[in-house]
């Protein structure tokens, strides 16, 4: 009886770490998005702040960009282009007012990140050679869920970015 409840409290715990990583854990089920095959990195959501930024609009959204230690490296030596390996994320949260912050304030003046919108997480993976067509970025957008957005999407980040090639098509500034 007692193995029973062992295995019964492991198996309950396996279940539970495993539905906790899923979207996250660049897994064998983890699907490559389109035109670049880019998974989702394991750990993405600890890599260093590089800075944050807030779109009004449709987008209305609170977001932070992070990098991998070799992105961070590259932002603090001001190095350009960055090297090979350099990946940079971002995040995005709906921009809401918080009703618990404007009491303690006694007034209309706090917005923090609420849910993660539809498409939750994009990518630039920094491979010369293999993105060589694309500045030597390579590209990937995920919702929330973990689901690569479509080839069309993917066809849409690169030109878009061209505009900032004097920082290597990165527009985000590193924020001391
Ligand atoms: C309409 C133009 C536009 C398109 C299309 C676009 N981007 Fe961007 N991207 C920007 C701008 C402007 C910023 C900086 C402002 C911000 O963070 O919102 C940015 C920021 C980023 C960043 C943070 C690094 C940086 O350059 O500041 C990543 C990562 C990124 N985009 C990935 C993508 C991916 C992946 C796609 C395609 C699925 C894409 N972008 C499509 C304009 C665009």
């Amino acid at each position: 009886m007692r193995k029973m409840t062992f295995l019964l409290v492991a198996a309950v715990a396996t279940a539970g770490v495993v539905a906790f990583t899923a979207p996250t854990t660049g897994s064998a089920e983890q699907e490559a998005a389109p035109v670049y095959r880019i998974k989702i990195f394991p750990g993405y959501r600890d890599w260093k702040l590089i800075s944050v930024a807030h779109e009004a609009g449709n987008l209305n959204d609170l977001r932070a960009v992070l990098g991998n230690d070799i992105a961070v490296k590259a932002y603090r030596e001001g190095k350009l282009p960055f090297p090979d390996g350099a990946v940079i994320a971002r995040l995005s949260w709906e921009y809401v007012p918080s009703e618990e912050n404007n009491k303690v304030f006694g007034r209309e003046q706090s917005f923090v990140a609420g849910p993660q919108p539809e498409w939750y997480l994009q990518f630039m993976v920094k491979d010369s050679r293999k993105y060589a067509a694309s500045g030597g970025w390579g590209y990937a957008q995920f919702d929330k869920n973990g689901k690569p957005a479509n080839e069309a999407k993917h066809n849409t980040c690169f030109p878009c970015h061209v505009p900032i090639k004097d920082r290597d098509y990165v527009f985000t500034q590193y924020a001391p």
